[in-house]
């Protein structure tokens, strides 16, 4: 019966076509503007091993088990896991999960086209010349004037919500399998050509010692939780997006290959961007911890002193501005996918209704750069002492909401449902492949993640243990 179970909304053409657009939605703004932001603010080389071991021990476990369950139940992550846990004899609640992302896909797209509407903007700064030997603090003004507008701000906003409605509404095969096809291989060029300029920009090595040389006295506990929420933020996981993007798998793909696949281009992407990034900054004596503006006050000096930096510049924000395109898409595809199942409205609306909801939480983030600057609701709490609105919504989705709804999601797919069940939707027989996937979602992931949470809870400390900053 489950052999026979289909998708309403349709298919990807291929398995090849499932990878870009999975590619798509994991390389986004969260490998090119977050990966670099934060990793400068957590001290650098510590916090890209603490990411890389999660990516690798827990992204790809949960990429995997998300691909198992998408694909089973063929439908939005809330009907998909109804239906599941009623194939499993359990409790219907487990819908829940799939409510939760819809929420945090809400609440991450709101920020997210806050961010993107940056890049638009920046792509006629680039191309009108703005940047041509600009010094950095020329480059700080044109972003300060930029941030500290909330007109201009919510004007690019909305440009990019209307974008995202627009390839959302017209469905899972129209435009975007093309766009991604483009937008890897030419983002993957860009990258190393900025590498490039890096290198000879006198600062390459210290660079590469602040991104590769790790000194866990530099992270701390809720360090450790950033880079385990990276993690599931930059493979757009624990929400949903990957589980509905599952659900129009071809049969006979291999999620594991694919999975593998995506975290690795994904992985590769961030580190080409933080090893363009950061030489620039030391060369131009910039602090790494500059926060959210960093490669906006880093890259355009770059491109204002390369030759040919007007064609590449404006390339650059081109491309940076897709890869958040393909994106963001997949944020608001699950309550689409709901909307179209349960309400029976068209994409067209489905898209309407969603994207609306999403553009008008953005307003939130708009002010946190300028009118709300100073409102730190939380800052009763040391670690967020210094953190604006967009900051806890940040702080809220990716380092709380996707954990916990990945480690939901290993729960149900290795407790709950039917070994059996995995077994013959993974397809990777019953060999040492199948049973480390078991052994990592079934113990690794759930222990990392509830480890993790309690240290940065200060109910158990582990920091002394593993030799972390207090
Ligand atoms: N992964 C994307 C990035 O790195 C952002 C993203 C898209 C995402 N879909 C998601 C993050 C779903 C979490 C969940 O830019």
């Amino acid at each position: 019966m489950t052999d026979k179970r289909r998708s309403i909304h349709g298919s990807w053409s291929s398995r090849l076509a499932f990878v870009l657009a999975a590619t798509g939605s994991a390389v986004g703004l969260g490998n090119i503007w977050k990966f670099p932001y934060i990793t400068g603010e957590h001290g650098g080389g510590a916090f890209v091993i603490v990411y890389l071991v999660c990516i690798a021990i827990i992204g790809i476990p949960i990429m995997m088990a998300e691909v198992m369950l998408g694909r089973r139940g063929r439908q939005s992550p809330i009907n998909t896991m109804l239906t599941l846990a009623r194939e499993a004899g359990a409790d219907a609640r487990w819908s829940w999960l799939g409510w939760s992302g819809v929420a945090a896909g809400f609440l991450i797209l709101s920020y997210y086209s806050v961010i993107a509407g940056w890049a638009l903007a920046y792509v006629f700064r680039a191309m009108s010349g703005t940047f041509s030997g600009a010094t950095a603090e020329g480059v700080s003004s044109v972003f300060e004037q930029l941030t500290g507008d909330p007109e201009r701000l919510l004007a690019w906003h909305t440009i990019f919500m209307v974008m995202t409605m627009m390839v959302v509404a017209r469905g899972v095969r129209g435009g975007l399998e093309q766009a991604v096809r483009f937008l890897v291989p030419a983002l993957f060029v860009l990258l190393l050509l900025l590498d490039g300029y890096a290198m000879a920009s006198g600062a390459f090595d210290q660079g590469l010692k602040f991104l590769f040389t790790p000194d866990f006295t530099r992270i701390d506990a809720n360090g450790v939780l950033i880079a385990m929420g990276h993690a599931f933020f930059t493979l757009s996981l624990g929400m949903g997006a990957i589980m509905v993007y599952g659900s129009y798998l071809p049969e006979r793909a291999s999620i594991a290959k694919t999975s593998i696949i995506i975290a690795v281009l994904d992985t590769v992407v961030a580190l080409l961007a933080g090893m363009a990034i950061f030489p620039i900054v030391f060369a131009n004596g910039l602090e790494p911890g500059a926060g959210p503006g960093l490669i906006f006050q880093t890259l355009p000096i770059a491109f204002g002193h390369m030759t040919g930096g007007l064609v590449f510049g404006t390339l650059f924000f081109v491309l940076l501005v897709f890869a958040a395109w393909t994106s963001s898409i997949s944020l608001i595809e699950p309550a689409v996918a709901w909307l179209v199942e349960n309400r029976g409205v068209t994409r067209v609306h489905a898209s309407m209704y969603a994207g609306i909801t999403a553009w008008a939480f953005g307003l939130l983030s708009i002010l946190s750069f300028n009118r709300w600057a100073d409102f730190k609701p939380l800052s009763f709490i040391p670690i967020f002492a210094d953190a604006t609105v967009f900051k806890l919504l940040d702080y809220l989705t990716a380092n709380i909401m996707l954990p916990l709804g990945g480690l939901c999601i290993a729960i149900f797919s290795v407790w709950v449902m039917k070994r059996d069940d995995s077994l013959q939707e993974l397809d990777i027989g019953d060999g040492a492949g199948y049973r480390l996937w078991y052994t990592l979602v079934r113990y690794v992931t759930p222990v990392a993640v509830i480890i993790v949470f309690l240290n940065v809870t200060g109910l158990v400390d582990f920091s002394g243990l593993l030799g972390l900053a207090e």
